[in-house]
This record gives structure tokens, C-alpha cells and sequence, in this order.
């Protein structure tokens, strides 16, 4: 029996139990874990509007996702049947051939304030950058505590924009956010600075809000798979003939992109992550050259193997925000052992990477339906 199927054929419960061990976790979180849905209905009615009740997936876990020559346990929320096993036999793949090296731009976020009724706009872009002291220090007291830890905006950027409804001016403030996500310092710092900006400018704020095209904020991963770890020259043939179809026709390359995300999103529901953030930042990044294309891209090396890397906006956080208030995104945040919203960035957009992988060799081989169909049937039966 092979390492995915001995895991498989246990119990849920020996599951629980192998991972509690594996990760390391209390005796506290264990009963957490051992429970199940995690999110007490008074900590739910303080995170939304409206509640009448919570709502439970299932928690999958990958093992062996080797990332920067670490491993980890990476918890995934999903419903959809493959997506664990699809992730996990991706990153066995990796692993047999020195798992995935990976970086990231560091945690800077885009804050956007729209000025209306600019009469001279480029002239006011300038005007805008001669005040960009002025605008740092404004938009830095609304955060003194990110400040304290380093963070902080530390950028100005200011673009015409000339629209159906006239000139415009867009300001970027860049937002070093650190280990949060982000979304509530760069918001705040937006709608402190927006009054000075109109006032620069003579024209009218309007728009104060973040954008999810986080492209200062991307994680790049890159895995080597040799052809006889892959299954031979002929799947190699096959996987780079999905990413042809994917590069040259948008109707796959989204599908494709799915199939990646299937990957990534589940890892960032499971640590308390906005995925609707993620996917909108991984899709509009995937059309930046203006033909929406494949997030992941697979190359040939010059002794016959494979050869695959994945760029993805990667706007996460470690602290604050839903990691904070509910209790399982926070114990399996913890379960990964990771220390930074950097180091989480990298580990999801790897296992975006590692799905993408095994989701094509399967493809080019079969098919999902031959695959996993028959193994979901006999789950389903007993
Ligand atoms: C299904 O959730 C995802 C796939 O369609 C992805 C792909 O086709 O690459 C299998």
C-alpha cells in the first residue's frame, strides 16, 4: 500500500489523531479539532451581520508539502471530492525531487484614492508627488501600531485617468502591511488621506479603498519534477500540451486557473483567509498582459524533464481578522507552524502549484473521473 492509500483507508478519528501528533498540538486543540466546526454561534454573530447559524466543510490535510527544504502539514476546507488527494500527490511528486522553492515580494498592499473634477490632471499627479511626504505622515497616524512593527505606507504614486465622466486622479499609496492581510490599516490610511488629496488637487474624493491586485505583493514558487518521478516522457508530452491549450485559449486557461486555485483557496478558507480577495487577485493577474492566461506555466529542460512555477498576487495574513476571531482557522493556522504571512503565502501558491500538477499529469493520463471516481464510490458506500 502506498503512503496516500495507508492514510486514506484510516479512520477519520486515527486521522485526527496521527495529525494531532504530527503537528504537535495541545491537549485543548485537540478537543477543538476532535469536535469539529470550531466557531462557537456568539464568536460567529460578532464576525458578520445577520447571523442565524454556522455552516461546516470538511478539513482535509496535505503531508509533505516541502517548501524552501520545510515540511509541512497544510490544512485544506473544500467539498470538492480530489482536491486533498490532487494537492498531496502533487507534493509527493516535488518532493521525490527536492520540493518547491519559493519567494515573495514582501507584504505590500495598494491603497487607491479616486479625486473627481481635476481640470489639469497631470499637473496635479505632480502636485500630488511634491506633497508625498505630507501624505505618508497623514496616512501613517492612522496605523501607529504597524508603524511601531515596521510596517507602514512608505509610497506615493499618482496616474491620470481619463474617463467617460471626465479627468481623474488615482493615488497608490504602497502599504507595507507586515503579517496581516491588511485590508483594515490600508483602508483607514485611504479615507485619512483622501481630504489633503482633494484639497492638493481642487477636485472631489470619492473612491477609498484597497485594490486586490496586489502585484507588489506576489508569490512566485518553481518545482522541477524529473520525467520517470512524473511517469516518463510521454506525461511530460502530456502536461505541456494542457499548458499549450491553457496559454493559447482563455475557455481553458480558466478552467485551468480553477484547478490551480482549487489548490490555493482551500488553504487560505482554512487559515482565515478572504479567498474571495485571492481569487479576484489571481484571476485579474492572470489577464495583466490583456489575454487572460494560466496562473502556472510548464517548460521542458534541456535533459527531458519538467519544469513548472506559479506568480500569484499572495495578499494573506498571520494575525488579525478572521485568524484572530475564529478558533479552527486559528488552531490550523498554528498546525502549520509557518511565521509569517510571507512564509503562508508561499506554502499556499505551493500548493496552488502542486494541485495544477497533479491535476494535468492526471488529465493527461485519463482523467479526474477515471482516477478518483472509483475510490469516491467505495468511501461513499461503506
Ligand atoms: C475541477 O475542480 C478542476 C479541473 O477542471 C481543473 C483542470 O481542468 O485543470 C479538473
Amino acid at each position: 500500500m502506498d503512503r496516500f492509500e495507508d492514510f486514506s483507508s484510516m479512520s477519520a478519528e486515527e486521522r485526527q489523531e496521527w495529525t494531532a501528533q504530527a503537528a504537535g498540538l495541545s491537549p485543548e486543540q485537540r478537543e477543538l479539532l476532535r469536535q469539529g466546526g470550531g466557531l462557537p454561534l456568539e464568536v460567529a454573530d460578532s464576525m458578520i451581520d445577520n447571523v442565524i447559524g454556522t455552516y461546516a466543510l470538511p478539513i482535509g490535510v496535505v503531508r509533505g508539502m516541502v517548501v524552501n527544504g520545510k515540511e509541512y502539514l497544510v490544512p485544506m476546507v473544500c467539498e470538492e471530492p480530489w482536491v486533498v488527494s490532487c494537492a498531496e500527490k502533487g507534493a509527493e511528486l516535488a518532493a521525490q525531487c527536492g520540493g518547491f522553492h519559493a519567494t515573495y515580494t514582501g507584504s505590500i498592499m495598494i491603497s487607491q484614492i479616486q479625486i473627481t473634477q481635476v481640470t489639469s490632471p497631470h499637473v496635479a499627479c505632480l502636485k500630488i508627488l511634491e506633497h508625498k511626504r505630507e501624505i505618508l505622515e497623514l496616512a501613517n497616524q492612522a496605523d501607529p501600531v504597524l508603524v511601531s512593527l515596521g510596517g507602514g505606507a512608505f509610497d506615493v504614486e499618482a496616474k491620470p485617468l481619463d474617463t467617460e465622466v471626465g479627468s481623474m486622479v488615482i493615488t497608490q499609496l504602497l502599504v507595507n502591511t507586515k503579517d496581516a492581510m491588511g485590508a483594515n490599516a490600508v483602508n483607514t490610511m485611504a479615507e485619512k488621506v483622501a481630504p489633503l488629496l482633494a484639497q492638493i488637487t481642487g477636485g472631489k474624493a470619492y473612491l477609498r479603498i484597497l485594490s486586490n491586485l496586489a502585484v507588489h505583493r506576489l508569490a512566485r514558487v518553481r518545482v522541477s519534477v524529473s520525467r520517470e518521478v512524473l511517469g516518463g516522457s510521454a506525461v511530460v508530452d502530456g502536461v505541456l500540451a494542457a499548458h499549450a491549450f491553457a496559454w493559447n485559449d482563455p475557455f481553458r486557461a480558466c478552467t485551468s486557473n480553477k484547478g490551480t486555485m482549487n489548490g490555493a483557496s482551500p488553504v487560505a478558507c482554512a487559515t482565515g483567509n478572504d479567498i474571495r480577495a485571492l481569487e479576484a487577485g489571481a484571476h485579474a493577474y492572470a489577464s495583466r498582459s490583456g489575454v487572460y492566461r494560466p496562473i502556472t506555466c510548464w517548460e521542458r529542460t534541456a535533459s527531458g524533464d519538467l519544469e513548472g512555477m506559479i506568480e500569484l498576487p499572495m495578499a494573506v495574513g498571520i494575525v488579525g481578522g478572521t485568524t484572530r476571531t475564529h478558533p479552527m482557522a486559528g488552531l490550523l493556522l498554528r498546525m502549520m507552524h509557518v511565521e509569517s504571512a510571507a512564509e503562508l503565502g508561499m506554502v499556499i501558491a505551493a500548493t496552488g502549484l502542486a494541485e495544477n500538477l497533479w491535476t494535468l499529469r492526471t488529465l493527461a493520463t485519463g482523467g479526474l473521473q477515471a482516477e478518483f471516481v472509483p475510490s469516491l464510490e467505495r468511501r461513499q458506500e461503506t
